[in-house]
């Protein structure tokens, strides 16, 4: 990935910002997965602690952290994005625990700091250029025994290729299958995305975390942007949550799903 794909990616986000607490960023669906993060998180993570959100967007996960009480240094590409994420908290009354800040994960050797733990939700990580060096700097920046939690877009949805296939857009069904950047359009823009399974993603961290566990997230339900279908068929949707809730975490299960949620422990 260059710069040119870089600043791409941050415009597409840029244009997004403010309509991105809408049904484009936080619709039911993505809640629903949302909240399995926080779950770990704070399963994981006793309050007080110091998180890192890489590619906060708006700020949603930063401020419910802060909310519980967690102090968060919440991170990303996109200044419009940064920018709300300080907004939320300015009105929120929470900006003493929110520390909002525009640095890309590819330059996360500009934070000078130590957390407890290091999270990134619905794929930031998918739009990092190097994830090695990523790697090196998350090792730097987490005490020892500290812990990556990260959502990331997967290579295996079969929502997705079976919804495309039966729209007749065959490439874009099979899009996730593609190697290096790959480009996705969003708001007639484009974000520069690269997709991992999870063996995939845990390659470029296996030298310095060791895997705690991974599972899938909305396999059975629909992806995000099938919202409409979801609201439709709520009852049975719902149904099968219940199943991603259950079996999510199961060999081979795991390995699909819209994305995927990943957790590693410092060595
Ligand atoms: C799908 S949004 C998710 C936002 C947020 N984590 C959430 O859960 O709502 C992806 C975010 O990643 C950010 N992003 C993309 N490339 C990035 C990069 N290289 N470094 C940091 N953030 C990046 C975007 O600006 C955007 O805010």
């Amino acid at each position: 990935m260059d710069e040119t794909q870089l600043l791409q990616t941050q415009q597409a986000f840029d244009s997004v910002a403010a309509d991105y607490d809408g049904p484009r960023g936080n619709n039911e669906l993505i809640q629903r997965m949302r909240v399995t993060l926080w779950d770990t998180v704070c399963a994981e993570v006793p309050a007080g602690r110091r998180l890192l959100d890489l590619g906060c967007g708006t700020g949603i996960d930063a401020f419910e952290f802060a909310r519980r009480g967690y102090e968060v240094v919440a991170s990303d590409w996109s200044p419009q994005m940064v920018e709300r994420t300080r907004a939320r908290a300015v009105s929120g009354g929470l900006e003493e625990r929110v520390n909002a800040t525009h640095v890309g994960i590819h330059q996360l050797e500009q934070i000078d700091d130590r957390f407890d733990a290091i999270y990134s939700n619905f794929g930031p990580l998918n739009c990092a250029p190097d994830l090695n060096a990523v790697a090196a700097q998350c090792e730097r920046l987490l005490r020892p025994g500290g812990l990556l939690i990260f959502s990331v877009i997967g290579r295996i949805c079969p929502w997705e290729m079976a919804y495309y296939t039966f729209k007749g857009r065959f490439r874009r069904a099979a899009i996730r299958a593609a190697r290096g950047a790959t480009a996705v359009g969003m708001n007639r823009h484009t974000i520069w995305t690269y997709y991992y399974s999870p063996r995939e993603f845990y390659r470029a961290f296996t030298d310095r975390f060791t895997l705690e566990s991974y599972r899938a997230l909305s396999l059975f339900m629909p992806p995000p942007y099938l919202v409409d279908y979801y609201r439709r068929h709520r009852a049975g949707c719902e149904r099968l949550g219940k199943l991603d809730d259950r079996f999510g975490a199961m060999p081979v299960l795991r390995n699909m799903g819209d994305h995927f949620l990943i957790v590693m422990r410092r060595r």
